[in-house]
């Protein structure tokens, strides 16, 4: 295969063809006062090029910023997955991550309250495993189905590009209020866990349920933690105000001038884990991703390190093109039926189809594992690769064409876990994804007095800036299911009448939680 080189040997200007260039500053036209000359490929390819540089922005979590760096687990998981990156203590597993913005365009700036997208790519041995994840352990709906509602609300209103009010606008607050299971990740989103101070400073996490899967086939829940070494720190809301102003690169700054000056960032990776047989023991399904687990029940367990020490070269070439997908799994890393993990699954390949221009885009150097691929996949826009050979399985007359490993599988090939499945075609779920409010309630509990202020002044804040009256009125109800002083400072401060405890939206029904109920159709 040829190799392009990025940087030649010598720098003299050349055209795409390689041809040495004699003047890139003046076009070629007719006599001093003449027209440009169409014979001109120089002038044209430049052009050309330039006016094709850009790509479609990522459809959320558009602004970000990525670093290299490794993964090193302290001992072997082995007991729990067969993931070879997780083998050996000390292994090193070279990583990209990406953290992000949801809400905002690539120009938007960095420190506004929002969700953090955490995104980590190993390249491991056996093939690229992603862990897509945010600073936050809930997401605000819970099925993927409603995720592009839920964003169409988030986005800036389509009529002008700009929220109604200020900073909050109407649409995002109509959606939440008139969907209560947000209600979890709105007490998030308001607290100071939506400013961070700096990328290095927050946590992660993978938020659904996984399964770690042994050699032998064995399966274990389990919900992955990031926790920075440099502790979790936040922007009080004016400073953070002031620093979008004054620099809306603010963390992406951060991070990057942290690692020039060989300031490494760390995270601890943590995980808990639910044996199979404990998957009905929670008052909530473990597939809600509205919920998480409370670590009095299960305690995170650190089993690696994360170290980013290196910044990439090209913003474009490589934070742009990274390319994070859910189903990039490797053997012995497993999906739950999470409804919100599912739709994740189709979502991303679909997106960078259009994104990254076609179906090769895992040969952009960002994306491209350190694992052997050999596949019959073979031609479609950006192809880089010369295949030799055939291209089809099963195939007798050779060609170097690769065959699957059969039903025996081995070690390093993935097999997907044999979960049984069974049940109707319904569109229900278990009984306790309509309890909306336990875990925001918690969240409330577990907040000292100066975070329980910060909350309601952001509250106030944001929904101050909503037009409408009713989903104000709507959004407050809500709350008072959560909280009741938290309801009422709420709708003192947007010059509402206290809130009546039945207010807002309540949970369809209020299911006895049961063993029975919680295992819903599919189990058996
Ligand atoms: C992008 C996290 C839910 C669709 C991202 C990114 C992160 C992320 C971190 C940015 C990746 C990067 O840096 O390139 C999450 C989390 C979710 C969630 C933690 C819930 C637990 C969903 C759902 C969908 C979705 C439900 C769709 C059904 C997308 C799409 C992108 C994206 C289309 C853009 C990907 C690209 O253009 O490369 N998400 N997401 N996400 N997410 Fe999600």
């Amino acid at each position: 295969m040829t190799c392009f080189r990025a940087a030649p040997e010598h720098d003299a200007l050349t055209t795409d063809q390689g041809v040495r260039v004699d003047d890139t500053d003046n076009a070629l036209r007719a006599g001093t006062r003449g027209p440009t000359l169409l014979e001109d490929f120089h002038n044209r390819e430049k052009i050309t090029h330039f006016d094709h540089e850009r790509i479609p922005e990522r459809v959320v979590h558009a602004r970000g910023a990525g670093a290299y760096g490794y993964f090193e687990p302290y001992a072997s998981l082995s007991e729990y997955t067969c993931a070879d990156f997780l083998a050996e203590a000390g292994r090193r597993t070279p990583v990209f991550v990406r953290f992000s913005t949801v809400q905002g365009p690539r120009g938007s700036a960095d420190t506004v309250r929002d969700v953090r997208g955490f995104a980590t790519k190993f390249y491991t041995r056996e093939g690229n495993y992603d862990l897509v994840g945010n600073n936050m352990p809930v997401f605000f709906i819970q099925d993927a189905v409603k995720f592009p509602d839920f964003v169409h609300a988030v986005k800036m209103e389509p009529q002008h590009e700009m929220p109604t009010g200020g900073s909050a606008h109407d649409t995002f607050w109509d959606f939440a209020s008139l969907q209560p299971e947000t209600t979890h990740m709105l007490m998030w989103l308001m607290s100071d866990r939506a400013i961070p101070r700096s990328f290095r400073m927050m946590q992660g996490f993978g938020v659904h349920t996984f399964r770690f899967v042994t050699a032998d086939g064995r399966g274990t829940f389990v919900k992955f933690h990031w926790k920075p070494l440099l502790g979790v720190h936040s922007l009080v809301w004016d400073e953070a105000q002031i620093a979008a102003g004054r620099d809306p690169d603010f963390n992406r700054r951060d991070l990057w001038e942290a690692i020039e000056a060989g300031s490494y960032p760390e995270w601890e990776l943590g995980v808990q884990l639910v044996p199979e047989e404990d998957e009905f023991s929670f008052d909530f399904d473990l597939l809600d991703a509205t919920k998480i687990i409370p670590e009095e029940q299960v305690p995170v367990r650190p089993v690696g390190r994360l170290v980013l020490n290196r910044n990439p070269q090209n913003f474009f070439a490589e934070t742009e093109q990274v390319a994070f997908h859910t189903a990039n799994v490797v053997p012995g890393i497993d999906f739950t039926n999470d409804p919100l993990l599912q739709g994740r699954n189709f979502s991303y390949l679909d997106t960078q189809l259009i994104r990254l221009g076609g179906p090769n885009f895992s040969q952009i150097p960002v994306n491209r594992p350190l694992a052997d691929v050999n596949h019959n996949h073979r031609d479609g826009y950006g192809q880089q690769i010369i295949h030799p050979g055939t291209n089809y399985f099963p195939n007798s007359l050779g060609g170097g064409c690769p065959a699957h490993a059969g039903a025996g599988g081995g070690p390093g090939v993935f097999r997907h876990y044999a979960e049984r499945v069974e049940g109707q075609k319904i569109r229900e779920r278990s009984p306790s994804f309509q309890d909306h409010y336990s875990q925001a309630a918690l969240f409330w509990n577990s907040m000292a007095e100066w975070e329980r202020r910060h909350i309601v002044e952001a509250f106030r804040f944001e929904l101050g800036k909503v037009e409408s009256g009713p989903v104000r009125e709507r959004m407050v109800g809500n709350l008072t299911h959560v909280n009741g002083d938290l309801a009422a400072a709420v709708a003192d401060g947007l010059g509402l009448p206290a809130p009546e405890a039945e207010a807002g939206i309540t949970a369809a029904s209020s299911p006895a939680l049961s063993q029975e109920n919680l295992r819903g159709e599919n189990a058996a």
